[in-house]
């Protein structure tokens, strides 16, 4: 199957400010759209971003489309002000904040209703059994409707630790997402993801695309990734 727009997803976390939001669109802002670039920023920086090449996403959303929750963000306010996606249970959610799987579909369903995809994470956490984990993290994912979401395959220990699973495990990840969620699904790959491997990674056949962290802060490098993705649209096509 060929590659039709990879996926480079900016997860910025609590980092980033005005001006940087501005330098991120600005260095972005005439690279080729056959890869689609969603930045993350914190939600107060949401606003910041001009509109165009670069897609907007949030970090985060209630569970709940409205309602008495003092300090939440709702999936439709997110919508509102120009939001295309959302990034739900990523691990550091899932550690800090308590998410479950059963929260982070419930997170899900009320992004797609609001007309938001949800690029929901999941992934295992350092010497756990990868089929088991992702098993039970997908068995509640299987209500949503296909091709209204992305998935994440993220493994914890990979998470800003600079160290990357082989291809052959991102691979046979990859393989079992798609086999329990249909192979239409868009599965990306995030964890310590930089210009120096990105390539590699995109080669994996079934990843369409990263969740990039850390390395997504750095515009220059950003512009050098995205660069790399557009030769893989071609070389896969
Ligand atoms: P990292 O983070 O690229 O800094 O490892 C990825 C993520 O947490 O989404």
């Amino acid at each position: 199957m060929g590659k039709h727009g990879i996926w480079l997803i900016a997860n910025w976390k609590m980092n980033g400010t005005k001006d940087l939001v501005r330098e991120f669109c600005t260095a972005l802002a005439d690279t080729p759209s056959s890869v689609n670039i969603v930045l993350c920023p914190p939600f107060p920086l949401l606003g910041s971003a001009p509109k165009g090449r670069v897609a907007l996403g949030a970090q985060n959303c209630h569970h709940k489309s409205e309602g008495a929750f003092t300090g939440e963000v709702s999936a439709k306010a997110l919508k509102e002000i120009g939001c295309t996606h959302v990034i739900v249970g990523h691990s550091e959610r899932r550690e800090q904040a308590g998410e479950t799987d059963a929260l982070v579909l419930e997170k899900a369903q009320v992004a797609i209703a609001a007309g938001l995809t949800p690029i929901i994470c999941v992934g295992e956490k350092e010497g756990q059994d990868v089929a088991k984990v992702l098993t039970s993290q997908l068995a509640g994912l299987k209500k949503l409707k296909a091709g209204s979401y992305l998935i994440a395959y993220e493994p914890v220990w990979a998470i800003g630790s600079g160290k990357t699973p082989g291809t052959a495990e991102i691979s046979a990840a990859h393989r079992l997402i798609k086999t329990a969620l249909g192979s239409g699904t868009p599965v990306l790959y995030g964890g310590s993801v930089k210009s120096n491997n990105l390539r590699e990674i995109l080669r994996i056949s079934e990843v369409a695309g990263a969740l990039i962290g850390g390395a997504s802060l750095d515009s220059s490098g950003m512009r050098e990734m995205v660069k790399i993705a557009e030769q893989g649209v071609k070389e896969f096509a």
